[in-house]
């Protein structure tokens, strides 16, 4: 039996400001009957017909019977996976998917900009928010890093639904202050302000703020570097677009006379805790520089294949040295499932199922700097899994590969976080 050291991690949980929901207090022992796919502290795939045990928010082990007095769940047709981590998603665009448009810019002045000042309204983002930690949690997503409404209020009320979904949420204002229309934008004093409140009040338990730096046409050198030193000071992680399209780049270099990654250099937002969205068309100094700065790279290849932005050359940015993880970038992705996500990053590239898989689980972990609490099923890990619907008579990696490619959000039969159910079919 492989995680045959069993421990406990005292559950404490670390919410402030706000009521704990009653669905967060499970005292009793559970015990999955399942298929369980994980990965072992080396990162290799780890498939055992067993119980997973959970207690209090958290894997004890995965072992071969159950142990005493544990409540038995029986899901003993499907399999149980580790949660998909989603490491790059914008809320205020759940409800504008698959409105096609072959350009990034023309795109976003057509369909975001106008979804967007909507959320502006906190009432609108109250409805719509639930919408869209519904579809994380039905799809299968128990951690991602979001992109939020542009408005501090509009955010604090989207946090105040994430807490309700029981998610692992990271997620920022969406900040922007020129270049777009004007009810977006936010000044740079303004922001400064808006950053250290929320960071302040939305950094603990399953949430995190992040500085969300909307992309460098919409954000100027002051505002960048000013929110920079408050998320350097802070330890805030930071989230930013980086070389999507080419008439996009040229842009950045007619605006600010460098490549895009120096000019983010150049503001101080290239941190070991920034995570750069796309990354098609970067040159090798701009990859080696990101690498020296211990960047990561959230790839998002439906994304790509839905705005015609190109092939992100995968291999060679993992040859930099650059940690990838995988996002859906809805709504320019038009599917919040990560198997369908990780089936689109096999079409790009030349990448194996068990590859994929290890993306949009471990790897986004790596990403988001929580490889010690989420992206596998070890114990003492957040009890964030996931039981698919599929054939399980299958070797390992056949199980994988149909996951991949015939895998969607129908096949999710539950989704749990710390432990608790978030999703039921
Ligand atoms: N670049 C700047 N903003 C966005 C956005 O909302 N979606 C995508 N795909 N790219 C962006
Ligand atoms: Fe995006």
């Amino acid at each position: 039996m492989f995680f045959a050291d069993i421990y406990f991690v005292p559950f404490c949980s670390t919410l402030r400001n706000v009521e704990i929901p009653a669905f967060l207090s499970h005292p009793a022992m559970r015990a999955y009957r399942s298929r369980i796919i994980t990965y072992d502290f080396r990162g290799q795939i780890h498939d055992v017909q067993g119980y997973l045990h959970v207690k209090d928010g958290r894997v004890v082990g995965v072992e071969n019977s159950p142990r005493d007095g544990a409540e038995i769940v029986d899901y003993r047709d499907h399999v149980i996976i580790p949660g998909f981590v989603d490491t790059h998603v914008h809320l205020p665009q759940v409800n504008i998917r698959a409105r096609w448009k072959p350009n990034l810019l023309e795109w976003l002045e057509n369909y975001v900009f106008p979804e967007e000042t909507r959320f502006l309204d906190p009432e609108y983002t109250r409805r719509n928010a639930a919408r869209f930690f519904r579809n994380l949690a039905r799809s299968g997503t128990t951690t991602a890093m979001v992109y939020g409404p542009p408005s501090a209020k509009a955010t604090d009320t989207a946090f105040e639904v994430a807490v309700e979904s029981g998610l692992r949420i990271l997620m920022g204002q969406t900040l922007m202050d020129q270049n777009v229309p004007e009810e977006l934008i936010t000044p740079v004093e303004r922001a400064e302000k808006d950053v250290m409140e929320l960071a302040r009040k939305w950094n603990s338990g399953k949430l995190n703020y992040v500085l969300t730096l909307r992309f460098a046409p919409a954000c100027s050198m002051e505002l960048m570097r000013r929110t920079g030193d408050i998320a350097r000071e802070l330890g805030l992680g930071i989230q930013t677009h980086i070389s999507e399209q080419k008439d996009e780049v040229a842009l950045v270099r007619e605006m600010y006379g460098d490549d895009y990654a120096f000019v983010y250099d150049k503001a101080g937002v290239l941190t070991p805790k920034t995570v750069l969205a796309h990354a098609i068309h970067l040159s090798p100094e701009e990859m080696s520089l990101i690498s020296s700065r211990g960047s990561k790279i959230a790839h998002c290849p439906s994304s790509n294949f839905f705005l015609h932005s190109g092939r992100m050359p995968i291999h060679e940015i993992q040859s930099h040295g650059i940690d990838v993880g995988l996002g859906s970038d809805v709504a320019a992705g038009p599917y919040f499932c990560m198997m369908e996500v990780s089936r689109d990053a096999c079409y790009m590239n030349p990448i194996s199922p068990e590859r994929a898989f290890y993306l949009a689980t471990m790897g986004g972990a790596k990403v988001l700097g929580l490889e010690n609490s989420i992206g596998s099923l070890e114990p003492g890990r957040d009890a964030d899994f996931v039981v698919v619907d599929i054939d399980s008579t299958d070797s390992t990696m056949e199980v994988l590969s149909r996951l991949v490619f015939l895998g969607h959000a129908g096949r999710i039969v539950a989704t749990y976080s710390s432990g608790h159910a978030v999703w039921e079919r």
